[in-house]
């Protein structure tokens, strides 16, 4: 156990000069903290209950396959939070447009949040760690009227909050508003999430490479000599890395912020712009990762400085340690 100080209370604290008010940023809060423990309890669930596991039957906009608890987790944080006054609009990888919320009060809210409610889905029906990813943004349009497009369609550098939310061997909200990477465990037993990990930054040195390497021959040139390189027995360079892939984003971030790594979802020949989704998936995660120490770059740019055009955009990402993704970048400008 850390100290004995809770979320809310921490983060409050160390508000420095965010620009949210106290009183909003303990609404934002505590819809997110609300949603995850809902969701968290529903999928401690999976496998005794009926409606849990198991695919829903329908696809999203990305003509991906929507799990039962990837419209659960959804329905879950779209409710929590349009019942607070801070946040006018959200756009989520499991809807197809932004939702703008109508009641009066939350049109007068400043703030749209972008969220994967879960991910890892391919990890639910066989007991593997899973998450939630968020950013939240000012709005651009005038409060008092419904949220618009452009409000979503924000740089990563303007983001002004981001966290994850791992459900793994113990439940964690791991976040930043941009006073550094704070993370707080779940204590199920009294329903408070306690600050655990202050001051997250990623080691220096890191020797895990996640990726899927099954994509192999997808792959451009240049990562498949950095992949072979990561291979390479070399002990003054402490190689071979330790290759470790779960397949949750938000997991696989996690371990490698904690024990420091490299994670990478390149372009292949067959998804030219990768996998990840940039506003709710990698944004937020890049956020994170410089709040950290780390580094988040698509190849030749940083995450945070693309100018997103569409909601539900992809872009590879290669995200983690400075010293590995500067390494791995020397290949690719070799
Ligand atoms: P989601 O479950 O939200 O669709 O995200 C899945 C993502 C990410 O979490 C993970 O790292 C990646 O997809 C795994 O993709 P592959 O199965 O292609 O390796
Ligand atoms: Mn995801
Ligand atoms: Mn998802």
């Amino acid at each position: 156990m850390g100290k004995l100080i809770t979320l809310g209370e921490h983060i409050v604290q160390n508000q420095g000069k965010f620009p949210m008010a106290t009183g909003e940023l303990t609404a934002l809060l505590s819809g997110i903290k609300l949603a995850g423990k809902v969701v968290n309890s529903e999928i401690n669930k999976a496998g005794l209950v009926d409606d849990i596991i198991g695919q829903q039957g329908n696809t999203n906009i990305q003509g991906e396959e929507q799990q039962k608890l990837d419209v659960y987790a959804n329905r879950i944080f779209k409710e929590a939070l349009g019942a607070r006054a801070v946040i006018c609009g959200l756009a989520s990888e499991e809807e197809d447009d932004f939702v703008a919320y109508e009641s009066s009060v939350c049109q007068n809210g400043n703030y749209v949040i972008l969220i994967d409610p879960l991910d890892g889905s391919s990890n639910i029906d066989v007991n593997v760690s899973i998450g939630t990813i968020f950013c939240v943004y000012q709005r651009k349009s005038p409060q008092g009227s419904p949220a618009v497009l452009e409000d979503f369609l924000q740089k990563g550098r303007e983001i002004v909050a981001a966290g994850y939310i791992v459900y793994g061997s113990s439940t964690m909200i791991v976040m930043s508003t941009g006073q550094g990477v704070h993370g707080y465990t779940f204590d199920p037993s009294i329903g408070v999430f306690f600050l655990s990990h202050e001051n997250l930054r990623f080691p220096e040195q890191g020797k895990i490479y996640s990726v899927n390497e099954g994509n192999f021959p997808f792959f451009d040139e240049k990562i498949k000599q950095y992949l072979r390189y990561c291979k390479e027995h070399d002990p003054a360079s402490n190689r071979p890395y330790t290759g470790r892939y779960i397949g949750s984003l938000v997991s696989d971030f996690h371990r490698n912020l904690i024990k420091g790594g490299i994670y990478l979802y390149p372009s292949t020949s067959l998804k030219p712009d990768g996998k990840l989704r940039l506003l709710y998936e990698c944004n937020p995660m890049a956020y994170l990762a410089e709040q950290a120490g780390g580094v988040a770059i698509t190849g030749n740019e940083h995450i945070l400085d693309i100018q997103p055009t569409e909601l539900h955009q992809r872009c590879p990402l290669i995200i983690g340690s400075k010293s590995m993704v500067t390494e791995l970048q020397g290949f690719l400008e070799a």
